[in-house]
């Protein structure tokens, strides 16, 4: 058996980087991957996976919009009934830089995916 088997495994920016290997980590050790992310190479992550012998499937949310995320813990809750883990791991690239330099969009862009992303999805899934 398993560590994670039969375990529902929500990850967050599942496309690309981190959340891309952690998603083919957590399926491979069994649990069902909701891979969620605003990117279209989403598709690509969870037919690897399915393909592999794994579950994963995909969301299209983006986890700063309340409604999307709303809609999407609903969805979960009918089709699932729960879940056993949660990876925050969505974020946006910052670029880094001196704070009289750093344009306040790319903060605010920051503050609405890092922190209220990981907000929202952890509200309204718990
Ligand atoms: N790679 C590093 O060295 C490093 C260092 C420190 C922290 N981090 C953090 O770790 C996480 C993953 O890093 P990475 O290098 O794999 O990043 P990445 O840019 O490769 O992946 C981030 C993913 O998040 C998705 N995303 C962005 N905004 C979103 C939104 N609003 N809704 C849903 N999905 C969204 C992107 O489409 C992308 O697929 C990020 O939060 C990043 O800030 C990374």
């Amino acid at each position: 058996m398993k560590r994670l088997e039969d375990k529902i495994a929500v990850i967050t920016g599942a496309s690309t980087g981190i959340g891309q290997a952690s998603a083919k980590v957590l399926a491979k050790e069994g649990a069902h991957v909701l891979a969620l992310d605003i990117s279209d190479e989403l598709e690509k992550t969870v037919d690897d996976i399915n393909q592999e012998g794994g579950k994963a499937t995909a969301y299209k949310v983006n986890i700063s919009q309340d409604q999307q995320v709303k809609d999407f813990a609903e969805k979960v809750k009918q089709d699932y009934g729960h879940i056993d883990i949660i990876f925050n791991n969505a974020g946006v690239d910052n670029g880094a830089g001196r704070i009289h330099e750093y344009p306040v969009e790319v903060f605010d862009k920051i503050m609405s995916v890092d922190m209220r992303g990981t907000f929202l999805v952890t509200k309204f899934l718990l």
